[in-house]
């Protein structure tokens, strides 16, 4: 065995711990290879008096992360806070020619660019496989095992919170914000849980595997994005009653030249493979043009299948080094090839439609007029009880295929009826 190779560690809470966890235990398959024997170097953290869920020398604790970099015993930085300085932090290592392991997708979506070139500069590695579908190791099979493959699509689930939250709610389990609290109190959320319900955490996992499966340039804030939080149980119940289950899903499709990215609540069918994706759990459908259909699914979020990972890529940055294999980061730099993420404008799918419409004659009518004057074909219609106490009733109207466009513009002028007076709202369907 080789001189273990030092390690600083920025972060010791969820995902922090579980690597610290799987390094004081590591596996018999870990500890079958050779070169692999990590040292725990230097520590930082926001509060050094906090209680730590794993026994970590508090001489190696320190609230400066900068110190960590520069710690000399350090050879590999592993960066798992997810704050907002990551960025120096991570440039900095990279600049010394250090290898860098981070889970953090926000600082790979919006900066991977800049962090790729750096790293290539000083002939130093960076690796992120925990940053998409946790312990998953989709990157990896991307990169590597589905080289040989023109990716045409992707469908996935990529964020374990809001998948945790429709899973429950559907299941009658509680409350939207009662589960939220669930999600957090397991570690699955991000320090802002916003990133989660919103979209953006799912949308910054889809530019990373954009840029991976389809080289495309662009990052979270291009990929079309629309979070859970309008997501009520009703919309759950009606779904069920037309054999659909909502799914925050993450779509990415092979257009000419570009590519197609979105992230957005959906209806999917009750037996297709997405729907039955339960709790914190994360799936990818991939197509490939050689392999055709596969899926991977595992745990998309929690604190041991993200270390997990993240210890698979300490494992292969040593191990490279060691070989002489070049950097992991090489195959992420994008040549002449590189596409950008078109808006989606011209998609077209399905929708469910859904509104509180003053019970008056007419109103139908005038939503459908509206739809129709968009080209927009009705394919079923729900209308429920009248309400007596607000003088209202539930509308739930499916159409055919649309473009999104069009919805949009159908939207605005059914939104300013004075008979819709809460506006309508928009779930899109997909058949999978
Ligand atoms: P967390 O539990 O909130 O832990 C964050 C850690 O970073 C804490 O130890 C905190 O110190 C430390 N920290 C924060 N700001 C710091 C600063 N300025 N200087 C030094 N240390 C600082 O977060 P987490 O869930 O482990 O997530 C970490 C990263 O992994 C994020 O990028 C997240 O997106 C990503 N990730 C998380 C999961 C998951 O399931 N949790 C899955 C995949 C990826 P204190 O302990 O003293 O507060
Ligand atoms: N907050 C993220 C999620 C963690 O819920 O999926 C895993 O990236």
């Amino acid at each position: 065995m080789s001189n273990p190779i030092g390690v600083g560690l920025i972060g010791l809470g969820t995902v922090g711990s579980g690597v610290v966890e799987l390094l004081q235990d590591a596996p018999s398959s870990m500890r079958r290879r050779k070169h692999v024997d990590f040292a725990l170097k230097r520590v930082a953290v926001r509060d050094r008096a906090r209680p730590r869920a794993v026994a970590v020398d508090k001489a190696l604790l320190t609230a400066e992360a900068a110190e960590v970099v520069a710690d000399p015993a350090v050879q590999l930085v592993v960066e798992l806070t997810g704050a907002a300085p990551a960025y120096e932090w991570v440039s900095a290592a990279l600049r010394q020619g250090k290898d860098v392991g981070t889970a953090n997708k926000a600082l790979l979506a919006e900066r991977g660019e800049e962090l790729f070139e750096l790293a290539l500069k000083n002939g130093a590695d960076l690796m992120f496989e925990a940053s998409v579908a946790g312990g998953i190791p989709i990157i990896r099979s991307l990169r590597s095992g589905l080289v040989a493959n023109r990716v045409e699509s992707l469908y996935g689930i990529l964020n374990g919170t809001t998948n945790y939250i429709l899973t429950r709610m559907s299941r009658g389990e509680g409350d939207y914000a009662d589960i939220l609290k669930d999600a957090q109190d397991e570690g699955y959320a991000e320090p802002d849980p916003t990133m989660d319900v919103s979209g953006m955490d799912a949308a910054q996992k889809l530019a990373i595997l954009c840029r991976i499966g389809f080289h495309s340039t662009g990052t979270g804030s291009d990929v079309f994005c629309e979070g859970i939080e309008h997501i009520e149980q009703s919309d759950i119940e009606y779904a069920r009653e037309l054999g659909f289950v909502i799914k925050l899903l993450a779509i990415a499709k092979q257009q000419n030249g570009s590519v197609e990215a979105r992230v957005h609540p959906a209806m999917v069918p009750t037996d297709s493979l997405l729907a039955n994706i339960h709790d914190e759990f994360n799936a990818i459908q991939v197509q490939g043009s050689a392999v055709g259909p596969q899926v991977f699914s595992g745990r998309g979020a929690g604190q041991m299948p993200t270390a997990s990972a993240v210890v698979a890529d300490m494992v292969e940055m040593v191990e490279r080094k060691v070989a002489g294999a070049g950097t992991a980061i090489g195959d992420m730099i994008l040549g002449e090839e590189a596409v950008s993420i078109a808006p989606v404008e011209n998609v077209e799918m399905r929708y469910f439609l859904r509104a509180l419409v003053c019970d008056q004659p007419g109103v139908l009518e005038r939503i459908a007029r509206i739809l129709a004057e968009e080209h927009i074909s009705i394919a079923s219609v729900i209308q429920k009880e009248r309400d007596l106490e607000g003088g209202s009733v539930p509308l739930v109207i499916v159409t055919h295929e649309a473009k999104e466009a069009a919805m949009q513009r159908a939207l605005g002028a059914i939104d300013a009826l004075d008979a819709v007076p809460d506006g309508v709202k928009l779930i899109r369907m997909e058949e999978l």
